[in-house]
């Protein structure tokens, strides 16, 4: 199996994409998982991390807390998205699982150096405050990543935070930009393809029918997750956004895109956090990034669903 470290912001959809990652122990080996600032703050999210672990049956997993906020800026938050502790919805039990003592981001760097170089991918489904903050600590550490798979930005389908950016890139720029000039071998996950893995109707009943305590709380999360887009956007479900992450680490073949050069906006207000995706390639800059751009939603939902019930 693949050795991963998510770095995650739970959030619904964040929930979901680690029980399609421990779901899946054939071909994925979660190390750790750190948490980050984002979607709701800290005590908050490294919480969520570790009802996520117990719901998953796997309350072995070593969880570890992060940054508490953005390398230069204040905390952007979204309750308005993920409801006041970030995974309303289902109502789960106060988790009993400890929190490691270790910092996430000493965590990343002593795992980096251990593990065989290039044998650890990194799996950022938030702000990228802790992966930037491990490769500015240890620039050693920068070379020995597999690949980072991540989930952020946006292209054709622009902001959801702002008119220009997305939420995870918008929270910490700084942070990104970092990670995007990193020169390791990047994949995204933006917007435009999120867009087009929404949980309908029928994909929540069979969640709910898989009749277990995992396939009833992820039909409950998503439920929540949707009255935010149908309100707003008028979509036909709710986008789970990271778990394109962890199903692309199982079965690659269901997204299609580009390898283009992506370079973040840190300085305009206007434009702040935006993912400049050179699509048409019209500049000379070099390609840093595989920048998806479509998946196959039928078998998407037919993975996750089916790894779910295994749970
Ligand atoms: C991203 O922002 C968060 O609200 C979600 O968890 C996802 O990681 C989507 O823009
Ligand atoms: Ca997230």
């Amino acid at each position: 199996p693949r050795k991963i470290i998510i770095d995650t912001d739970p959030g619904q959809d964040d929930a979901v994409a680690i029980l399609l990652a421990l779901a899946s122990p054939e071909e994925i080996e979660v190390l750790g998982i750190t948490a980050v600032a984002g979607n709701v703050p800290l005590p908050l999210t490294q919480r969520n991390a570790r009802i996520v672990c117990e719901l998953a049956g796997r309350p072995d997993t070593r969880v570890f807390a992060g940054c508490d906020k953005p390398l230069r800026r204040p905390l952007v938050t979204a309750e308005h998205v993920h409801g006041k502790t970030g995974l309303d919805g289902p109502s789960l039990p106060e988790p009993t699982m400890p929190l490691q003592d270790a910092h996430a981001v000493d965590f990343i760097v002593e795992t980096l150096r251990q593990e065989p170089s290039e044998s650890v991918t990194l799996c950022p489904l938030g702000p990228l405050t802790n992966i930037a903050s491990a490769m500015m600590a240890a620039p050693d550490i920068v070379p020995r990543i597999r690949e980072i798979v991540l989930m952020g930005g946006a292209y054709f389908e622009v902001g959801n935070i702002t008119p220009a950016a997305e939420f995870n890139i918008y929270v910490d720029p700084e942070a990104a930009d970092v990670v995007f000039s990193s020169g390791v071998p990047l994949t995204v996950m933006p917007l435009d393809v999120t867009h087009k893995a929404l949980v309908t109707k029928d994909r929540n009943d069979a969640f709910r029918a898989l009749g277990t305590t995992v396939g009833v709380a992820v039909a409950q999360m998503t439920e929540f997750f949707e009255r935010f887009d149908k309100e707003k956007y008028g979509s036909e479900g709710a986008p789970l956004h990271d778990p394109c992450v962890t199903a692309h680490l199982i079965c690659p073949d269901l997204f299609a895109g580009r390898h283009v050069n992506v370079e973040i906006e840190t300085n305009s207000p206007l434009t702040l956090g935006m993912t400049v995706a050179d699509w048409w390639r019209v500049t000379g800059r070099s390609p840093n990034a595989m920048f998806m751009g479509s998946v196959d939603d039928e078998g998407f939902f037919a993975l996750l669903t089916e790894r779910l019930g295994r749970l």
